[in-house]
């Protein structure tokens, strides 16, 4: 019997009505927020992926599906739409009326890596790109509202990573600094480094291989060549994020794997897929409309990748369970009596609350949580009492914060106001 290829799957009935739902939901959030939908062919010019992702490359130097088209051009099926797009964007003119354009597709990508769990030589991506706006208000937005989609089909506990790459500018001479910082460190390490050393050295920051992360960890660091206009966009991404409630890490070492990204880059990830940790990514690519032949535009986008984000739906339909958004770890008597009355009032509040009451220690309470995938955790003992404030952990990033416990309705409306801003009933 003839098979599937390897490293392409089929979607069965049982599966598509949970993908119908998940692009359902994707439309309306993306539409919310001023988005309109463009189709793009899957198959374009090999040379718009190397002009755009970058020669060297993972996605370039190896992992394209290339073959020989009429005369002598070659052909490549997608492995991204962002290349796509931009050139749909610049070929049509769709900036001569207004520049500011919303874009987004839905749709099959192809590339030939090494297939395993979550990673697929055909995969799906919602894709997003955001033309005309400069401002890093836009970038948190993006970010911003991709949290909130995450939280609307009910997958909640992912991390955001946000880091800087800078300009061109500032980027140039950071990439100079690295280089000669590891340029005498060959011997130690891996030969895919030593190669992207001379081609492509910020792919460095983000190897696996524990010697070369060593060697990493001991060079300059890009966050001190960012120049001041750069820093001050990052600054604005996080007060951006900050004033929406959305909990964030700065991840120096996020570089991500396309060479058009310049100042932001993000990412979407959840510890519950294995190694294929990220759900979605995206950043700015200001130089790449220009580049590509067309007028000098900002630009923003990322691509949630769905194939990894229904295996996660699945997974959690499968155990039964919707994880709650807070579980309460109050340890003592008189925490645990305190704690009740709060969960109810929240319960109430539309939040999905989880609280333990039995004696437990701290420890144990913690593991609880971390079993159920609780998002956040509030901690009360008779310190915090003393001191009327618990403590407002966040599982993904373990970070923490003080809430104030001095009547039920502050401790609603300060829990409410960090955990997602009133959130509906439905929506939590
Ligand atoms: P990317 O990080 O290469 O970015 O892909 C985005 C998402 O697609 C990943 O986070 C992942 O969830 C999913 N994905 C990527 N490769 C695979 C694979 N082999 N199997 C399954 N899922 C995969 C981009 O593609 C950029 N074009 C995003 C962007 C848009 N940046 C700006 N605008």
């Amino acid at each position: 019997m003839i098979q599937l290829v390897r490293g392409f799957k089929d979607i069965l009935p049982d599966e598509t009505v949970v993908w119908q739902r998940i692009e359902a939901a994707a439309r309306k959030q993306l539409e919310s927020y001023g988005f309109s939908e463009i189709r793009t062919p899957v198959l374009e010019q090999a040379a718009l992926f190397q002009r755009s992702i970058g020669e060297h490359t993972d996605i370039v130097e190896k992992e394209m599906y290339t073959f020989p088209g009429s005369r002598d051009t070659l052909l490549t099926l997608r492995p991204e739409a962002t290349a796509s797009v931009v050139r749909a964007y610049i070929q049509h003119k769709l900036y001569a009326e207004d520049p500011v354009r919303k874009l987004y597709s839905i749709g099959p990508m192809f590339r030939k890596e090494r297939p395993q769990k979550g990673r697929y030589r055909q995969f799906h991506q919602v894709n997003a790109e955001v033309f005309g706006i400069e401002s890093a208000y836009m970038d948190a937005q993006l970010i911003s509202m991709l949290e909130r989609f995450f939280r609307k089909i009910d997958v909640s506990g992912l991390t955001v990573h946000i880091n800087s790459l800078g300009c061109p500018g500032c980027r140039d001479e950071y990439r100079e600094a690295l280089r000669k910082a590891l340029a005498g460190k060959t011997g130690a390490l891996c030969a895919d480094c030593v190669r992207r050393l001379d081609k492509n050295p910020l792919r460095l920051l983000d190897c696996k291989v524990p010697a070369c992360r060593e060697e990493v960890s001991n060079a300059p660091a890009m966050a001190d060549f960012v120049c001041a206009a750069c820093t001050d966009h990052f600054e604005t991404v996080k007060s951006g994020l900050a004033a929406m409630g959305v909990v964030y890490e700065v991840d120096p070492r996020l570089v991500r794997g396309l060479d058009y990204y310049t100042r932001t880059a993000f990412e979407i990830q959840t510890d519950e897929l294995g190694a294929q940790n990220a759900i979605a990514g995206g950043g700015r690519y200001d130089g790449l409309v220009g580049q590509l032949g067309g007028p000098v535009m900002p630009a923003v986008g990322f691509a949630i990748g769905m194939d990894r984000l229904v295996d996660l739906v699945m997974a959690r339909q499968a155990a039964g369970v919707r994880p709650p958004v807070l579980f309460f770890a109050a340890v003592g008597e008189a925490a645990r009596g305190r704690a009740f009355q709060w969960s109810c009032a929240l319960s109430e509040a539309g939040l999905r609350v989880e609280i333990d009451f039995s004696a437990r220690s701290l420890k144990a309470l913690m593991r609880r949580a971390g079993r159920l995938g609780a998002e956040y955790v509030l901690i009360v003992g008779d310190n915090e009492l003393a001191e009327n404030k618990a403590v407002l952990r966040h599982m993904g990033t373990k970070t923490q914060a003080e809430v104030p416990i001095d009547t039920v309705e502050t401790l609603v409306a300060a829990v409410t106001a960090r955990v997602g801003n009133n959130p509906s009933p439905e929506q939590r």
